[in-house]
């Protein structure tokens, strides 16, 4: 491995082409599909750039670098690679024979972790009150899922979220490659390995959740839920575990849960269905619902409350804040709307008056026209 000094400098040398683009505030994502046909991600808009490598070599030795500090191999028995450059850029490459068009390099600039649910609502990303909600959730230790598409900003707010974890406790983070900025004191971090040349060594999720689970924790955040271990953190989450966070890949509160049961049954553990739908919904009760639009900006488009199956065994789910979308502006092509209570009261809002925690039921009444 090099040290993070070291790579910075051999960064800007492979990367000279791109170096502007790494040092723009203003790019979120910088996209390398073979050296000659590179776009960034500007306002969440693509946009194609004149910048290109000098030829296919020179691009190779560049993710080769990346590799190398991150301790991986990248060659032809192994074509993909995760990895996080020290500016906490997250890093995705395909090598051929499985990139068609060339080595392809995906760039998701992160910088300096600034993100705050405080920002989130000068952003317009979500409702202070819904922010404020949030944060009670995560002080009454219910388990909370972030869900979204893919890049609706569902590890960023998950970062947003577990700042609000207390000082005090021990958190233990699980990830696919490292994404999650903790600021607090007393953080451990694991990490998935992949399996070697003959397939032995994989460390997953699931396994590490195990470990985790050993190692004493007061909250387990995990980057994302996206297969079989999903069985293991809903076991844990309704056996007394509270206040686990994590995200994963869905469109709408109750597709998420659904996802959830789809996940869980990529385990090799059988188990009737109604007996998971009701594992699913006991375990899971918060829903954090984030969205990209169609303007490029993201926002919170729901936060519900898991309240578990009705008598046809279906979730039950109660949206406590909602956006309401109201198209685009037709000059602006900016999405129009706004956050609006619904005007349902959290099911445990008697739990959180016995912890002296400041709410005010009136967060919760919806504007009037919404009535
Ligand atoms: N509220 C927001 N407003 C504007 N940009 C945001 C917001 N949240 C996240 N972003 C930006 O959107 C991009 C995607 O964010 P993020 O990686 O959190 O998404 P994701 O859903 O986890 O993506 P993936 O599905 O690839 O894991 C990042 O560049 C991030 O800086
Ligand atoms: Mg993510």
């Amino acid at each position: 491995m090099i040290p993070d000094k070291i790579f910075k400098q051999s960064i800007r040398r492979y990367f000279k082409c791109i170096a502007p683009y790494m040092e723009d505030d203003s790019v979120s994502e910088i996209m390398i599909n073979g050296p000659d046909d590179i776009w960034i991600e500007v306002g969440g808009k693509l946009k194609k750039t004149d910048a290109t490598f000098e030829n296919n070599d020179d691009l190779l030795g560049g993710v080769k670098n990346i590799a190398q500090f991150v301790g991986k191999t990248l060659n032809v028995l192994n074509p993909r690679l995760d990895a996080r450059l020290p500016d906490g850029s997250r890093v995705h490459v395909v090598i051929p024979p499985c990139a068609r068009n060339g080595i392809s390099v995906a760039i998701r600039r992160f910088g300096e972790f600034d993100l705050s649910l405080q920002k989130l609502i000068e952003f317009g990303s979500i409702h202070p009150v819904g922010a404020e909600f949030i944060d009670i959730c995560v002080q009454m230790e219910r388990n909370i899922i972030v869900a979204g598409g893919t890049g609706s900003g569902k590890t960023s707010l998950l970062n947003c979220v577990s700042a609000k974890i207390r000082e005090d406790e021990r958190i233990i983070v699980i990830e696919d490659s490292q994404e999650l900025q903790l600021q607090q004191p007393h953080v451990l971090m694991l990490e998935t390995k992949g399996a070697d040349a003959k397939g032995r060594g994989a460390v997953g999720i699931g396994d590490l959740f195990h470990s985790a689970m050993r190692l004493r924790p007061d909250r387990i955040v995990i980057g994302e839920i996206r297969g079989g271990e999903a069985l293991t953190l809903l076991q844990a989450m309704t056996s007394g575990h509270g206040g686990t966070m994590s995200t994963c890949h869905a469109t709408y509160p109750d597709d998420t849960l659904r996802r959830l049961e789809t996940m869980s049954m990529m385990s090799n553990v059988e188990m009737p269905l109604a007996a998971l739908r009701s594992q699913v919904a006991s375990a899971i009760q918060v829903i954090i619902q984030t969205s990209r639009f169609n303007d490029g900006s993201r926002k919170i488009t729901h936060i519900a409350e898991v309240l578990g199956l009705d008598t046809n065994g279906e979730y039950q789910i109660r949206p406590i804040f909602v956006f309401r979308n109201r198209g685009n502006d037709p000059d602006t092509g900016d999405v129009l709307g706004e956050h609006v209570a619904v005007g349902n009261l959290p099911t445990f809002l008697e739990h959180i008056y016995e912890r002296g925690i400041n709410i005010d039921e009136r967060w919760f009444q919806p504007p009037p026209d919404a009535r």
